[in-house]
């Protein structure tokens, strides 16, 4: 019979249970009943950092009242229950093997992580807390570098963005524009950020693909990361449209980029370019529809 939850390590479940349990205040208890009962409906819906709004009032509450190491400790303690409740909360489909086996990679790091009572981007509602929070929870999937949200929709908004010419590329491509996969990069995963990663990737999301024939493909964005100015400005980031586009994937243009852009967070260099006015971190969707997914993967195997 296939495996229908990932091996965890009992041991590290036990130590990290111990950390979480050690490090909350004696009278968060009940407070924690409640948050507990709040997440109760949460499940596969891939809304990773979206919460019904009585959860929200607990978390505020939680944080005001406890400080942001006692925010860390319950969440990795609820992450603990859940991990050890995999099974209880998988989809009633199942996940292909090699995505159970991300969830053994993933699950041990984030134990590790509360076993030494490291609350790096724990202690608050971050979005690094909300990836990991998601995948204890099930409401995404890992893949290599990535949390995957497993039913998704993109709007259809672009279609009038690009001109005719995009409009009248695009709007044979697309399918409906609900039920697809896509991804948000993990930060705690960054190291598996870049081509090998992406390869990766795109054949676990293949294995989703085949096993679950509703969805019809893998939609990423709207970023800067898939502007075809990439080659030019970080062409050590441009993996994706460099596998995708030849493997029957196509880019769309979404919106301009301006002084507000994630693109210029991180690097001096497209910073200065924009600032020169040699780069403007325009947002572009990329869609890779099922089928060419799915040839592209098995021709990797070849
Ligand atoms: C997307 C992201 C994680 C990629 O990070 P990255 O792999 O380090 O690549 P970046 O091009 O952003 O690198 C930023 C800086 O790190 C350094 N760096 C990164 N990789 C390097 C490498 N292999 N060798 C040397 N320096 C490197 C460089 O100093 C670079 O700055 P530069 O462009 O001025 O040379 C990062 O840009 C980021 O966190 N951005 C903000 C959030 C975001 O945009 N997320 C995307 C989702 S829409």
């Amino acid at each position: 019979m296939p495996d229908v939850a990932p091996h965890i390590d009992p041991a590290l479940l036990d130590a990290a249970r111990n950390v979480a349990a050690a490090a909350m205040p004696a009278d968060l208890g009940p407070l924690l009943d409640r948050y507990r009962r709040s997440l109760a409906a949460i499940g596969g819906d891939g809304s990773y950092k979206r919460f019904p709004a009585a959860a929200v009032v607990l978390q505020e509450e939680l944080l005001a009242r406890f400080g942001g190491d006692a925010f860390a400790a319950a969440h990795a303690a609820l992450m603990v229950e859940a991990i050890a409740d995999f099974a209880a909360r998988a989809p009633a489909e199942g996940y292909p093997a090699a995505i159970l086996t991300e969830f053994e990679r993933v699950f041990a790091r984030i134990l590790a992580k509360i076993a030494a009572a490291d609350w790096t981007g724990y202690a608050g509602p971050d979005d690094r807390l909300w990836k990991d929070f998601g995948l204890a929870l099930q409401r995404v999937f890992p893949a290599s570098a990535w949390v995957v949200t497993p039913d998704a929709g993109y709007d259809r908004g672009f279609l009038l963005k690009g001109g005719i010419g995009q409009f009248l590329t695009a709007l044979p491509y697309m399918r409906g524009n609900d039920h697809w996969l896509t991804c948000n990069l993990n930060e705690f995963e960054k190291h598996r950020f870049n081509e090998a990663g992406f390869r990766d990737l795109v054949r676990l999301l293949a294995d989703v693909l085949r096993a679950r024939p509703r969805l019809n493909g893998l939609f990423l964005g709207a970023s800067w990361l898939y502007s075809p100015m990439l080659p030019t400005i970080s062409p050590r980031l441009d993996f994706h449209r460099r596998l995708a586009l030849p493997g029957g994937a196509r880019i769309f243009f979404v919106q301009p980029g301006g002084a507000d852009s994630m693109a210029l967070i991180a690097s001096e260099t497209r910073r200065r370019a924009f600032a020169e006015g040699r780069y403007r971190p325009d947002d572009y969707i990329l869609i890779w529809r099922r089928g060419a997914l799915i040839a592209w993967a098995d021709a990797q195997k070849a």
